[in-house]
């Protein structure tokens, strides 16, 4: 027997042989590193997260705490993919298993949780250095916008990136991707946005990239060059955003570098008919659109719907006519309590307004140096139960499979059923409660990623 977990020890491997959650493999051989076939065997709660009506969209109303769950659960992956899902007594019965069995690898989950992999819908990993400058002067009673005013906030991060080789950039989202991975997340959402000039969004965005091919996860890239108005630009905002439309998204477009574009639309960012203008140049270039809105004050949403957005993330500040009306539609409404913890907010987004008027709602960490440095959805989650009193089943979904919605990904990612990609985590918990219970640590055990299996701590 040999251990693999340990502090700071981190492995990768697809071998065949038999995993156990506490951390122990036996008969491991390192020679492949292909996706082969895995089973997750005696898993006590397996929480698929299909839905018995089979209703398609984002979940909404009673079905966004419908976890789907199987007690004493099995899942069998091929090649990067779920094929089939039950109870361990069924799996065991399987002819191709016992034919097979010697040929596959096996992880004894020991009566534990198991769910689909975390898609966190939304996170800033480009950026080098952490503001700690801010963080004293909030903590002292300033407010982001007056840190943003006194050349703090999101322009300070501006210089770091702009200076740095793409190189460090990579390394850094890899690290980030590397540490999600540790704590159950299989899909993310990496924006670009703290460049602002041409280059240094495409530089962030080809960061993105490399990192991804050395991720075994799923990223989505987005382009968020209009994070802010850059200094150069200061007074001529319209200007910035005519090199956002004619520069920053054709390029992104052409060279595949993104698969949306995200506008911080705010007082202290972008206007309504500004993004409505860069809404405009993404469709025009196929790119799907998302935004940043009601963070800091109110904006209402319907001149943005006909983009369709994937997703309207923060919603802190929205009115009672705009949550009638984004019940009526697929755009997802993510929440990020993370930023709201992090910038000391009394107030968190009207989540259960918004749940029991039928909104789809999704959970991200929105990871970034500014507002939310965390990469820990389960933190996120109990975030969203204990200050938007959304139940830990509600949170879960919201974790998953709505966060596969607000990428547009939901026929590959966000439930464990057969022909989704195999990505699921496990929690070395006896209860999903206790994902979001037990706060601030780390319960993740093993997490696979397309069929490739993560075991170790994280930092
Ligand atoms: O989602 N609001 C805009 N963007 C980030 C903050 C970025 C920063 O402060 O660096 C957010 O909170
Ligand atoms: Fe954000």
């Amino acid at each position: 027997m040999t251990p693999i977990s340990g502090c700071g020890h981190r492995q990768w491997f697809s071998q065949p042989g038999l995993i156990n959650c506490s951390g122990v493999v036996r008969s491991p051989k390192f020679s492949r590193r292909q996706p082969s076939a895995l089973l997750l065997a005696n898993i006590g709660q397996l929480l698929t997260l299909r839905l018995a009506s089979g209703k398609p969209g984002p979940r909404r109303d009673s079905d966004l705490k419908a976890l789907g769950i199987i007690a004493h659960g099995a899942v069998l992956c091929l090649g990067g993919k779920i094929v089939s899902v039950g109870t361990t007594k069924e799996a065991l019965r399987d002819p191709w298993l016992k034919k097979n069995r010697k040929r596959i690898i096996e992880i004894d989950c020991a009566g534990k949780v198991v769910l689909p992999g975390f898609v966190d819908s939304h996170t800033h990993p480009v950026f080098v250095s952490p503001r700690l400058v801010d963080f004293e002067k909030r903590i002292e009673g300033a407010s982001y916008e007056q840190i943003a005013a006194a050349g703090g906030g999101i322009r300070s991060s501006l210089e770091g990136v702009r200076n740095a080789g793409k190189k460090l950039l990579a390394d850094k989202v890899l690290d980030a991707l590397r540490d999600m991975a540790a704590h159950g997340t299989t899909t993310v959402e990496a924006k670009s946005g703290y460049g602002l000039t041409i280059e240094s969004e495409m530089k962030s965005l080809e960061a993105i990239a490399e990192a991804a091919r050395r991720w075994p996860g799923t990223v989505v890239p987005t382009l968020l060059g209009a994070h802010v108005v850059p200094a150069e630009f200061q007074g001529r905002s319209q200007k910035y955003v005519e090199t956002v439309c004619t520069e920053m998204i054709p390029q992104a477009a052409k060279r595949k570098l993104a698969q949306f574009v995200d506008v911080f639309c705010d007082k202290v960012a972008f206007s309504p008919e500004q993004t409505v203008q860069i809404f405009e140049a993404a469709t025009q270039y196929g790119l799907k659109v998302r935004a940043h809105m009601g963070q800091l004050s109110e904006t209402a949403v319907a001149s943005f719907l006909r983009f369709d957005p994937a997703s309207l993330d923060h919603m802190d500040h929205v009115n009672e006519s705009d949550v009638v009306l984004l019940a009526k539609h697929n755009t997802v409404v993510t929440f990020v309590p993370g930023a709201n913890y992090f910038l000391g907010l009394r107030d968190f987004a009207p989540a259960r307004k918004m749940i029991d008027a039928g909104v789809p709602v999704a959970l991200a960490t929105d990871y970034n140096p500014g507002t939310s440095p965390t990469i820990n959805m389960a933190m996120a989650m109990s975030l969203a139960c204990t200050h938007m009193k959304m139940s830990p089943a509600e949170s879960i979904a919201a974790a998953t499979i709505n966060g596969a919605w607000a990428l547009r990904l939901a026929d590959r990612k966000g439930s464990i059923e057969a022909g989704k990609d195999a990505d699921l985590a496990v929690f070395d918990v006896d209860d999903y409660r206790e994902i979001p219970y037990w706060f601030g640590g780390n319960r993740c055990s093993t997490t696979v990623l397309g069929g490739v299996i993560y075991q170790g701590s994280s930092r």
